[in-house]
């Protein structure tokens, strides 16, 4: 078992009507509050509305349009000067992971005197950033309960995951019933996105067997209460054990002491986003069972067989091989029935920029130290059977 530190100073408020809370929370922060939001989802829902009643007393200045896969320029630009000329005390983001993201991106950037990049791009270390509060209105990224934003930069195809402990969240309000609007497309990739969280974790060379269970129980309920979802988007049950298994998949809790995998489908998708804007949930389910091809070997047949025999029933007396197989069968059988576009071609992506993303991922994303080191070579072929 590895070493290891843990600390999520988030509070988590989690339940139906805990919005109530808010004024209590905020109050506790700070009277001058950026709001951040998308594309208007949360008007539509009724959330805009309610929240700008419980703030009244507050003095609130808006940032709306944030878009998924959120971009540096103009969102986070933009969020650093409001908080700057308004003097603000604490972001509230009112959204998904997307909205989240940025914020935190935005929490940092209005500390900082320079360039935001600096601070995305680790230039330069945040000394300091605005308390954030979110109310969170998609399952998926686990962004209310980590420290890291993922941020765009349309003009050179970056994607990047910005982690720093100053950006957890002060407190996350997780209300599924704000999570009922949510459409097929947008609850299928959350589901592929947290399942792929756990997974990043589970496949890894050193694993105990309570992260193991901890890791199966959360792919198992993901499956369940995720299709759950789909067939009935208004059922509390199944939208609150999914809010509540992405927001635990993200933050490292289901791993604390293994060996780190080095999260390489994430790395891969990660440039998909970057250079087509796809949907993050939709590029990781595409790329999981041909990273999982690409890497069965003598040495990893061992975890196939586990997550074949203890997530999917695969019976144990099968030979190994024959369960890996399966295991990765049915993962990609999952994902296709729940609605996922499971080739590159059906989300745009052609043949024409593999080399080229495969080549940006290789310099950027560090999978040569991957669970299984990836070259360029490797993440090529990866993607060229993702087609
Ligand atoms: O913009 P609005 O109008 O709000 O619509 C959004 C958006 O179009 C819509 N939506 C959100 N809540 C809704 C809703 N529609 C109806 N009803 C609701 N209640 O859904 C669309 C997608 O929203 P987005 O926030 O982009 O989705 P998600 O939460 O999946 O976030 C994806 C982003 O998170 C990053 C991804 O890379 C991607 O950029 N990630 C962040 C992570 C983190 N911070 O830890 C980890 C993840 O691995 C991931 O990389
Ligand atoms: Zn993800």
């Amino acid at each position: 078992m590895q070493n290891f530190e843990y600390c999520t100073p988030t509070r988590l408020i989690f339940g139906k009507g805990v919005i109530e809370k808010l004024p209590e929370v905020l109050g506790g922060i700070g009277k001058k509050v950026l709001l951040t939001y998308g594309g208007g989802s949360i008007k539509k829902i009724g959330l805009y509305d309610k929240v700008l009643q419980l703030l009244d007393g507050f003095e609130i200045t808006e940032l709306p349009g944030i878009q998924p896969n959120p971009k540096y320029d103009p969102s986070v630009l933009d969020g650093v000067r409001l908080c700057k000329e308004n003097g603000i005390e604490v972001i509230l983001s009112v959204g998904g992971g997307s909205v989240l993201d940025c914020s935190k991106a935005i929490a940092a950037g209005a500390c900082y005197d320079g360039d935001p990049w600096d601070l995305i791009s680790y230039k330069v270390k945040a000394r300091k950033a605005l308390p954030i509060v979110d109310v969170l209105t998609l399952a998926a990224t686990g962004s209310e309960y980590d420290c890291g934003g993922v941020i765009s930069r349309t003009e050179t195809n970056d994607k990047i995951g910005y982690i720093d402990p100053l950006l957890f969240p002060v407190a996350s309000f997780l209300d599924p019933c704000y999570t009922f609007s949510v459409s097929k497309k947008q609850t299928a990739a959350g589901i592929a996105d947290a399942m792929n969280h756990i997974l990043e974790q589970y496949f890894c060379e050193d694993a105990t067997l309570m992260n193991d269970g901890f890791c199966e129980a959360g792919i198992k309920s993901l499956m369940v209460n995720g299709r759950a979802c789909l067939d009935n988007p208004e059922d509390y049950t199944a939208r609150a054990e999914m809010m509540f298994v992405c927001t635990l998949a993200c933050n490292n809790i289901m791993s604390l002491g293994n060996s780190d995998s080095g999260w390489p489908m994430h790395g891969i998708e990660h440039a998909l986003s970057g250079y087509y804007d796809i949907t993050h949930g939709e590029g990781l389910a595409i790329i999981t069972p041909r990273w999982m091809q690409h890497i069965l070997s003598e040495r990893t047949l061992p975890r196939f067989v586990k997550y074949g025999v203890n997530v999917f029933g695969i019976d144990s007396g099968l030979d190994g091989w024959a369960i890996a197989k399966e295991a990765i069968d049915r993962t990609y059988a999952f994902y296709e029935s729940i609605g996922i576009p499971m080739h590159l071609r059906d989300v745009g992506i052609g043949e024409e920029r593999l080399s080229e993303m495969a080549h940006h991922i290789a310099a950027n994303e560090g999978l040569d130290s991957a669970y299984v080191p990836l070259s360029e070579e490797d993440i090529l072929s990866i993607l060229r059977a993702s087609l």
